[in-house]
């Protein structure tokens, strides 16, 4: 494995400034939270506020040593677990050298509490604070991270756990597992990545076409099992792929006993790597898609983009077993051991054949009955064009590029249908702030999961449905960090 990031991509281009990473901080600085606390959150209840500080630290990745920055000095940052329902009361402290904030990740929460800055709050600057404060409304794995140019990169992020009371899945225990890329202080950091993927990344390396070329407006783009994502899955070659802030030199060590049942929650937090993770000698029983619950698919491999999180519940065998997630169209991969019983460990570069046979993709998943949105009809159908263009690495949505098109429009109780249509020659993962929608097949009576963040592959068109059931003004964009950075971004608005 090396130890320089490399950018693999053909066509890049150079955009805007740095500053572009960020958001069009002015254009929404008018906005107005809409809704008040609930009634039960005491704003100036400090002391039981969970304290997150955003400062830089010398992290250990396992046999690497790097100045970065982190959440309270940790890498992931502190576990935060509470009762769904419950209020989340958090005490950022900025003392990083740039502005920040933080965004909860899947979570259905009050708008002016959702870290989006210039668009939901003010960017945190250096020595300033920011109280959150926001029930949880659903159960489920979710994840916390800066909402501000490339910092999640640099590992700002946690994991976010809503328990739910009333968990009809059975397990004796559990683990969070964090999926991340790595560069910083091993390679070049994030932004010198951006700015070389802007300005000499965009070569074509025999990709026919480049990102123009194909329109796969039908949506009959081909699937192929062994390379789920196309030929083009990333733009950037980490040198490190971690879990749990490990690297396959010193990794993570989950230990059960054999005959138990554990509940893995897995989190992707990379900035341009989609994951396939197995674990050798196991099957995985997929039981929840972004913290919604499915009905549940067991596989052999689980794929797994940025932004994305899956519950799969492994029943242990005796021994001592890999855990790997490979990191697509990579040629490298992420480690960790599940152990039940002394003996040797297995080599961080082995690859278990399950990663080989069935992999569970959304395309396999359907909502559990009880979050199931059902069918109504659609008050209102965006169709959502996604592309680059190689001549100025610009990632686009219906042409523009940071929030330069007029924000989606929405009203407060209709059902909205968004349809995305991938017209590049990579994935990209789509998420939207504030709510969960309902991924609808073309065709088909099958529910489809419930998610926030959805993988729309090479030429793909993908469909999705939600509730327009939580007013404010609300991100939707590619979870790639670099595709953002690059512009891909537009803006949910309720209409008042
Ligand atoms: Cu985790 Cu707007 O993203
Ligand atoms: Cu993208």
């Amino acid at each position: 494995m090396g130890t320089r990031a490399t950018t693999t991509r053909r066509s890049f281009l150079a955009v805007a400034g740095l500053a572009a990473a960020g958001l069009a901080v002015d254009a929404y600085a008018g906005h107005r939270p809409r809704e008040a606390p609930r009634p039960g959150a005491r704003p100036d209840d400090r002391a039981s506020a969970v304290r997150l500080l955003a400062a830089p630290a010398t992290i250990d990745l396992g046999g690497r040593t790097v100045e970065t920055w982190t959440f309270n000095g940790e890498l992931p940052g502190p576990e935060l677990r509470l009762r769904v329902g419950e209020v989340l009361r958090v005490r950022l402290e900025n003392r990083l050298p740039a502005g920040t904030t933080v965004h909860w990740h899947g979570i259905a929460l009050r708008n002016e509490m959702d870290g989006v800055p210039g668009l939901t709050q003010p960017l945190v600057e250096p020595g300033q604070g920011f109280d959150y404060e926001f029930n949880v409304p659903d159960p489920g794995t979710y994840f916390y991270h800066p909402h501000v140019g490339l910092q999640i990169e640099r590992g700002l992020y946690g994991p976010l756990v809503v328990e739910d009371p009333g968990e009809v899945v059975r397990y004796d225990r559990e683990a969070v597992l964090v999926l991340d890329d790595w560069t910083h202080g091993v390679g070049p950091s994030p932004e010198a990545t951006l700015a070389a993927l802007r300005r000499g990344g965009m070569r074509h390396t025999g990709q026919a076409g480049g990102h123009h070329g194909h329109h796969g407006a039908g949506g009959a783009a081909t699937f192929d099992p062994t390379n789920p994502l196309g030929a083009d899955a990333g733009d950037v070659r980490h040198p490190l792929y971690l879990v749990n802030g490990r690297s396959p030199r010193s990794p993570t060590v989950l230990e059960g006993r054999p005959g138990q049942r554990m509940r893995l929650r897995i989190i992707n937090t990379a900035a341009d790597t989609a994951f396939r993770l197995a674990v050798g000698g196991h099957r995985l029983k997929v039981t929840h898609a972004d913290g919604f619950p499915i009905r549940p698919v067991t596989g052999d491999a689980l794929l797994i983009a940025m932004g994305e999180r899956y519950d799969v519940q492994v029943q242990l065998g005796d021994g001592v077993f890999p855990l790997v997630a490979l990191a697509e169209g990579k040629d490298a991969q992420a480690f960790a051991i599940v152990r039940t019983s002394p003996g040797t460990s297995p080599r961080a570069g082995v690859r278990p054949a399950e990663l080989d046979r069935w992999v569970v993709t959304v395309a396999d998943l359907d909502a559990d009955g009880a979050v199931d949105l059902g069918r109504r009809p659609v008050g209102r159908t965006h169709r959502l064009v996604l592309d680059g263009d190689m001549e100025t690495y610009r990632w686009t949505i219906n042409g523009h590029a940071h929030h330069g098109a007029a924000p989606l429009a929405a009203r407060r109780g209709e059902r909205v249908r968004l349809v995305f249509e991938n017209r590049s020659t990579m994935f990209h993962p789509m998420h939207l702030h504030g709510h969960t929608f309902q991924v609808r097949r073309a065709g088909e009576r099958r529910a489809g999961p419930r998610k926030d963040t959805v993988i729309v592959r090479p030429l793909e068109r993908v469909t999705v449905e939600f509730e327009a059931d939580n007013p404010g003004r609300w991100m939707l964009h590619c979870h790639n960090a670099y595709h953002q950075a690059g512009g891909m971004m537009t803006t949910l608005a309720y209409e008042r």
